[in-house]
């Protein structure tokens, strides 16, 4: 029988490649967006497929639809739009969770939850496992996100060990590729916005803070693989890329692939800014056997070429 699949988010950066993804099995694809941050022009390209759907909702409203699979995307994700209304930022984590969690527990549908890296805080271990608990300010601009993603897992864990759901939770570690926002202030379409327009590339702080970067293609192919593995394992799981860079040596990839004039100018560190961040993807590894497979320089030269056609047409 064809799965109906359901993406909040599915408008986003990761959920429209999730939505083309999925496409290419059999299937019907549901997308529920609000546009917060999402793009129409990010699933234009998708709406002449008869299985593909887009319903505008607030995933902060309950929902009544019948659906297989739940993918758990929406939320803003960029420290600009996540902290632009931060209540409404918690409000989609945690009302969002409990309307979806709501929705699976009628319609007997597997749930998986897009969490994040951000559980972890500002980490006293190196590099993150699955079993620390975190170091995260519950009272600080990014706890909006940080603690409404702690208690969305939360929520799921609950509903499984309470009304015994499918659930699946991936932690997402920084993910980049097309379709990302040029003003979303994320690190890497920043420097390759500011390169691409031969403007300076802001640094912040001494720009040694390192972080793992996973490509697009390899983050969704995890997330398939962990709504697909078996009923028994729930998560939460790392998926991301433990190759670390700093941001320095991000910068100069970029001006090199490029050929960008732009000077590096270093800016004063923002509020609660994680110093390190890599995944653990061991379990990921023997749970999904899943590793990363494209490498920075493979995933800047797509992601640059995209910015290159949306700056200057
Ligand atoms: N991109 C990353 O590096 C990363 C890292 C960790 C976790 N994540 C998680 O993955 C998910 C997708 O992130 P992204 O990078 O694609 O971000 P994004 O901002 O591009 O996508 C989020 C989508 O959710 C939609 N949305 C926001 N609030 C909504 C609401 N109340 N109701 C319905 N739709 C709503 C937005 O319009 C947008 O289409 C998020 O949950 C994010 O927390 C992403």
């Amino acid at each position: 029988m064809n799965k109906r699949i359901m993406i909040t988010g599915g408008a986003g950066f990761l959920g429209s490649h999730l939505c083309e993804r999925l496409l290419r099995e059999p299937g019907e694809v549901l997308c529920v967006d609000n546009f917060y941050t999402g793009r129409k022009q990010n699933i234009a390209h998708l709406m002449g497929d008869h299985r593909f759907e887009v319903m505008r909702h607030d995933v902060t409203f309950p929902l009544y639809v019948e659906v297989d699979q739940i993918y758990n995307l929406a939320c803003p994700a960029s420290p600009i739009h996540y902290q632009f209304d931060p209540v409404q930022t918690t409000k989609t984590s945690v009302h969002g969770a409990i309307n979806m969690l709501g929705l699976a527990k009628r319609v007997k549908a597997r749930i998986l939850q897009a969490s994040t890296s951000e559980v972890y805080g500002d980490p006293e271990v190196h590099p993150q496992h699955e079993g620390y608990w975190g170091k995260v300010n519950p009272i600080g601009v990014r706890s909006c996100y940080d603690e409404g993603k702690r208690c969305a897992e939360t929520l799921f864990f609950d509903y499984w060990r309470q009304h015994h759901l499918q659930i699946k939770v991936v932690r997402i570690f920084n993910t980049y590729g097309p379709r990302m926002r040029p003003d979303d202030g994320r690190v890497v379409s920043n420097f390759i916005v500011q390169a691409l327009k031969g403007e300076d590339i802001s640094i912040y702080g001494e720009g040694l803070q390192t972080r793992s970067f996973c490509y697009v293609d390899d983050l969704i192919d995890a997330m398939v693989r962990m709504m697909k593995s078996p009923d028994g394992f729930t998560g939460p799981v790392n998926i991301g890329n433990p190759t670390e860079f700093t941001m320095l040596a991000l910068a100069e990839e970029i001006l090199r692939q490029t050929n960008s004039a732009s000077r590096l100018v270093h800016r004063p560190l923002p509020e609660d800014d994680p110093r390190q961040r890599r995944p653990d993807i061991s379990l990921a590894q023997k749970s999904l056997g899943w590793s990363p497979r494209v490498s920075l320089e493979d995933g800047l030269k797509e992601t640059i070429a995209y910015f290159r056609t949306l700056i200057f047409g």
